[in-house]
């Protein structure tokens, strides 16, 4: 039976179609709203509007379940990797073995980066933020790779989108070196991805560099854990940016900008600021106060989600991730892990947290990790933003490939001032 909505304003009375996706929950098709009754809704933040349809990745944010085309996150990260994972974002399947070194094989031959790029690096201060520079030097890309910005060419799409993946790794190597003082580390193509990702952040010319399984594993596991999450912040302003038919390469730009923000993406690096700041166990009731404290506008970084009102399964992962991060690196008392482990327990059982359904999401135990494996603070975004790359691109590569895809352009709620007659200013 076809569902619909009765919607009622002032005398006009109108059926909207809902339509069922193949699970969630139902959505009211309201595109008709406007020209049958002249009226808008009204939905900031999107607490309440599915701004697309997309195939990719689902989330039951009261179940705390995360399904990547159907599988679950936790299956992904413990059994597949990282590349499987992009095969599956990017193809809606996961690769057979041929498909797997085909697409490996396509990844790995556009690593390098134009030697220009190298050039370009230095008109940025060594101080400046790596993100600052991510942002400056993806969004360049265009200018690099100027035979795959045309969006109407399935080829030319596919070319970025291989680009992408591969080169932002390269970027993000080269953003820490240039920041840290270091030259920069080409890549090397007969390691895996993310083996080859730590080798062009740690190696120095002057020592043979050897990647340590456990650490390369982990961090493949993180980059799946972030790879995707359905329609985010950064997620909508790449699908915004994509919708006006801009390049692949100023689309994703605009994602990192976005992803920098600490009420997303920079929540990692701000849920270390924050147990540095609380120090030690003592002084969590203190801070747990302040967090409580409406007029105080503190809150615990790491924790809560818009969609998870319950445990973040990737949180569960990156909990279990952490401690064996710690573990391979012989870091047995890590003060940082015991405020966390310990803020966790008091927020799980406290009144404020259990009322408001937060629990600790992905970026809870992300940053100790990812510092426990030598990555500075700054650096924390940036890995997002590498392993998020291809939620992005697939999420981009999906609207422009839906023959119905349109401009992006919501509308508003007017509130200025009415019309009003210009004065001059001898006049005001
Ligand atoms: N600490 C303390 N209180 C919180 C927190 C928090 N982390 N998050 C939400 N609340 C309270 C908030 O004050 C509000 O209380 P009240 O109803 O009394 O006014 C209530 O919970 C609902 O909060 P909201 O801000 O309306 O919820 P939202 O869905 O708009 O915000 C969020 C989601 C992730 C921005 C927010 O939970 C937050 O700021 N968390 C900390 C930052 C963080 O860890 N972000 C990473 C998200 S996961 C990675 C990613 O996807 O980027």
């Amino acid at each position: 039976m076809t569902k619909s909505a009765t919607f009622q304003i002032g005398d006009k009375t109108i059926d909207m179609p809902v339509r069922s996706g193949s699970i969630g929950p139902d959505v009211v098709d309201i595109a008709k709203l406007y020209s049958q009754t002249g009226a808008f809704t009204y939905d900031p933040g999107f607490m309440s509007t599915a701004s697309c349809e997309s195939g990719i990745t689902y989330i039951d944010g009261d179940a705390g379940v995360l399904l990547y085309r159907g599988y679950p996150i936790d299956q992904l990260a413990e059994q597949g990797d990282f590349l499987e994972t992009c095969h599956l974002l990017l193809h809606g399947e996961l690769p057979t073995a041929a498909q797997k070194a085909d697409f490996d094989y396509r990844v790995t031959r556009h690593t390098m980066v134009h030697e220009q790029m190298a050039r370009f690096f230095q008109g940025f201060r060594r101080d400046a933020h790596p993100m600052a520079v991510m942002v400056g030097c993806v969004g360049a890309m265009a200018a690099f790779y100027h035979d795959s910005t045309d969006i109407t060419d399935p080829y030319q799409r596919m070319v970025a989108s291989m680009r992408l993946i591969a080169k932002i790794p390269t970027l993000a190597a080269m953003t820490y070196k240039y920041n840290v003082g270091q030259p920069f580390v080409y890549p090397k193509n007969d390691l895996d991805y993310t083996s080859n990702f730590l080798r062009m952040c740690y190696a120095v010319p002057c020592e043979e560099y050897k990647v340590n399984p456990v650490i390369a594993r982990a961090l493949d596991r993180i980059f799946i854990l972030h790879a995707d999450h359905e329609q985010n912040a950064s997620t909508s302003t790449v699908r915004l940016a994509g919708s006006s038919g801009a390049n692949p390469f100023a689309c994703i730009a605009a994602g990192i900008a976005c992803l920098w923000g600490p009420a997303h993406g920079g929540a990692n690096e701000a849920a270390l600021a924050m147990l540095g700041e609380i120090g030690t166990v003592d002084n969590i009731p203190a801070f747990i106060a302040k967090v409580k404290d409406k007029s105080d506008h503190t809150r615990l970084m790491g924790f809560g989600h818009r969609v998870y009102k319950n445990y973040d399964p990737r949180a569960t992962l990156m909990q279990k991730t952490c401690h064996e991060v710690l573990a391979e690196m012989g870091i047995k008392d890590d003060p940082l892990l015991d405020v966390a482990m310990e803020l966790e327990r008091i927020a799980l059982s406290d009144e404020y947290f259990i009322e408001r359904r937060l629990y600790p999401n992905v970026d809870f135990y992300s940053g100790i990790t990812l510092k426990a494996m030598g990555f500075p603070v700054s650096m924390f975004t940036v890995l997002f933003a590498v392993a998020r790359t291809v939620g992005w691109i697939a999420q981009w590569k999906e609207m422009i490939e839906d023959p119905s895809y349109k401009i992006g352009r919501p509308r508003q709620l007017y509130t200025g001032a009415p019309r009003r007659d210009y004065t001059p200013i001898s006049k005001r």
